[in-house]
């Protein structure tokens, strides 16, 4: 199982040096892909001109673009609600970036109280992730929103 305390804490202290969000995400979709194992693509999607543009992630190449409302992504998005998925392939409407991805969990990430993008995970297994991961995912989100800078 995954220390997600720890996690929070590197994440925090990596952007004690530099909280500019491009090198705080990119650190962020490293510390997830090396602390959580089973995963194929980790990363994130950013709110840009109304839809979520794809941002610093660890994985193959993934669609760029996806309008809010579309997929698993663009759902949790415009919700504003963490969705896990146990089997994407029963999600209506799930963008299949890779064919090996099998669950999925998206967290949407905030800033002034608006979504400015999501946390996606995707994993090769069904079933990968708990509610513990969940809860995890969603303090390490709020450790995020706590220390980046956008500009
Ligand atoms: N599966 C996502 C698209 C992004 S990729 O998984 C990286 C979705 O349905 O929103």
């Amino acid at each position: 199982m995954t220390d997600y305390k720890l996690l929070s804490e590197q994440l925090k202290a990596l952007a004690e040096d530099e909280p500019n969000y491009l090198p705080v995400l990119s650190n962020a979709s490293a510390l997830i892909n090396e602390n959580l194992d089973d995963l194929n693509w980790a990363g994130f999607y950013l709110m840009n001109n109304g839809s979520l543009l794809l941002g610093p992630f660890q994985g193959k190449v993934a669609c760029i673009r996806i309008a809010l409302g579309m997929g698993v992504c663009g759902t949790a998005a415009e919700k504003d609600e963490t969705l896990v998925v146990p089997n994407v392939h029963e999600f209506p409407g799930h963008i299949a970036c890779d064919c090996a991805s099998n669950s999925e969990i998206v967290v949407p990430i905030h800033k002034d109280g608006k979504v400015v993008g999501v946390l996606d995970i995707d994993s090769p297994s069904l079933n990968r992730f708990s509610d513990e991961d969940k809860a995890g995912l969603e303090e390490f989100v709020r450790t995020l929103e706590a220390v980046i800078q956008f500009n």
